[in-house]
């Protein structure tokens, strides 16, 4: 199965749907993403804060599919915005991963709760690593415009936030789009706790309109509404599951539907209050 790519603003191409490991241990993250390379994700999103980068970079290692056609992404933790930090959070991350370069390095938040303007700083470092090859594309993560705006030189290729049908991000994704910045969507399920995404009428509906699964509806309205989307799974079956979105589409009333759903039902922390 060929998942579609999408091109970031500076040419780097990314599948637009990967697999994330949030909350999976090292020492349990291992066989679920050999399991998810095993079923064709070429895609994965992790992150220093995960603790789990040194699982993902044994399963890679373990898989057999060449480094090349795997897209790995990983993020610098809030408390490491400061330059000299910054180096050495790279280069731990690519030790663990076991990799040479990532393919796509985010600030995992502005975190100006606690740290202020830092993030500015980061981003200059983030270009730097970029210009050194230590990762092909850079971006952000839980910035909103007033972030996006404080930041110089290169534009973000992607910006990863929260999106799901119960909260949609219309406006965010606009200003991506006027950006040409991609949105990529965490959380992307909407299933962090009750209520979920997967159990709204409209979605379930849906479902049993299409015969997909109300978690293949949702992902499939990311991929028909352009977002790149990165579900998390440790669950063998729901790993295939959620890959099995392709030689399908939801209608264009369908995926109106889903795009009516939005009640501005955040999840996740918020980039303004948390952090
Ligand atoms: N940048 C950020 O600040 C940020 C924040 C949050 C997440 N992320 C990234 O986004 C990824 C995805 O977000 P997420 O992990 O919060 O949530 P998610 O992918 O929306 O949902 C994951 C949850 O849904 C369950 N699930 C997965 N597939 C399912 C299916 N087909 N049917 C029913 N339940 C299913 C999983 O259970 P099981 O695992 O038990 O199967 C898990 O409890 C993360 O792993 C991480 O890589 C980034």
């Amino acid at each position: 199965m060929t998942v579609p790519q999408i091109t970031l603003n500076d040419g780097v191409r990314i599948p637009q749907l990967g697999y994330g490991v949030w909350r999976v241990k090292d020492d349990q993250v291992v066989a679920p993403v050999l399991k998810a390379l095993e079923v064709g994700y070429r895609h994965i999103d992790t992150a220093a804060v995960y603790g789990n980068e040194a699982g993902v970079g044994k399963a890679v290692a373990e898989s057999g599919v060449p480094r090349d056609e795997i897209f790995i992404t990983s993020k610098l933790w809030n408390d490491k915005h400061h330059k000299d930090d910054a180096r050495q959070a790279i280069e731990e991350t690519l030790t663990k991963l076991g990799v040479d370069h990532l393919d796509l390095y985010l600030i995992h938040w502005p975190a100006v709760v606690k740290h202020g303007d830092a993030y500015i700083e980061a981003w200059d470092s983030l270009q730097q690593f970029k210009a050194e090859g230590l990762t092909r594309s850079i971006g952000v993560s839980n910035f909103n415009p007033e972030h996006l705006d404080r930041l110089d030189g290169t534009t973000p290729s992607l910006n990863q936030i929260e999106v799901h049908p119960s909260f949609n991000r219309a406006d965010l994704r606009a200003e991506h789009e006027r950006r040409g910045i991609a949105t990529e969507a965490w959380s992307p399920l909407g299933n962090q706790h009750a209520p979920s995404d997967l159990d709204l009428p409209e979605v379930v509906q849906v479902a049993e309109q299409t015969g997909l699964s109300p978690a293949q509806v949702i992902i499939r309205w990311h991929l028909q509404i352009g977002n790149i989307v990165i579900p998390k799974s440790v669950t063998p079956s729901r790993i295939e599951e959620n890959f099995a979105v392709f030689g399908t589409e939801l209608s264009t009333e369908q995926v109106d539907l889903l795009s009516g759903l939005d009640k501005g039902n955040r999840q996740g922390g918020n980039p303004l209050v948390d952090h």
